[in-house]
C-alpha cells in the first residue's frame, strides 16, 4: 500500500521553525517513525518550497495507480495558490488537506484554503498527528 506525503514551503524547517507552533520534531524523524509504525505502507515523501514543483509532483503522483492517496500540506500556498487548488481539482487521486497548526485559530488569511474544496477532507490542529489521522483515513479508503 502506497501513500504520498507532499509538503510545501518552509515545512523542511519543521523542528527548527516556530517550535511553539510546529513542534520540535523534524519531518524526517516523523517519516521515519511512520515507516516503522506502518511497515505495510510504502511512504512517498516529497517537499518543495516551489509552487510549480509541487504542482508537477501532484501531476506525477496522479499517474501512480497503486497509490491510496496524497496527504498535502501546501503550507502558506494553501492560502494563496489558485494553481495548487486547480491541480488538486485536476487529479483523480484522493487528497487530504493537512495542517499541523489549527489554522482557524490563527490569522484571518489562514482561514482561506484554495485547495480544501477539492480535497476529500481537511485535518488541522493536531501537530504531526494531523498526518497520522490522514494516513488512517487513506488506509481505510476503498
Ligand atoms: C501550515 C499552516 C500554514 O498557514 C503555514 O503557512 C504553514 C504550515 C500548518 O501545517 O499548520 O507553513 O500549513
Amino acid at each position: 500500500m502506497k501513500i504520498a506525503i507532499v509538503n510545501g514551503p518552509n515545512l523542511n524547517l519543521t523542528g527548527k521553525r516556530e517550535k511553539s507552533i510546529y513542534g520540535a520534531k523534524s519531518f524526517e524523524e516523523f517519516v521515519s517513525d511512520m515507516k516503522k509504525g506502518f511497515p505495510q505502507v510504502d511512504f512517498v515523501y516529497y517537499q518543495s518550497n516551489i509552487e510549480g514543483e509541487l504542482i508537477n509532483k501532484l501531476h506525477e503522483l496522479d499517474k501512480e495507480h497503486a497509490l491510496k492517496g496524497i496527504l498535502l500540506n501546501a503550507g502558506a500556498y494553501t492560502h494563496t495558490s489558485v494553481a495548487i487548488g486547480d491541480a488538486v481539482a485536476a487529479i483523480d487521486q484522493p487528497v487530504v488537506e493537512i495542517h499541523m497548526s489549527n489554522v482557524f485559530a490563527r490569522e484571518d488569511y489562514r482561514h482561506v484554503s484554495f485547495l480544501g474544496k477539492h480535497a476529500i477532507g481537511s485535518i488541522s490542529g493536531f501537530g504531526m498527528e494531523s498526518y497520522l489521522l490522514g494516513i488512517l483515513k487513506l488506509m481505510n479508503q476503498q
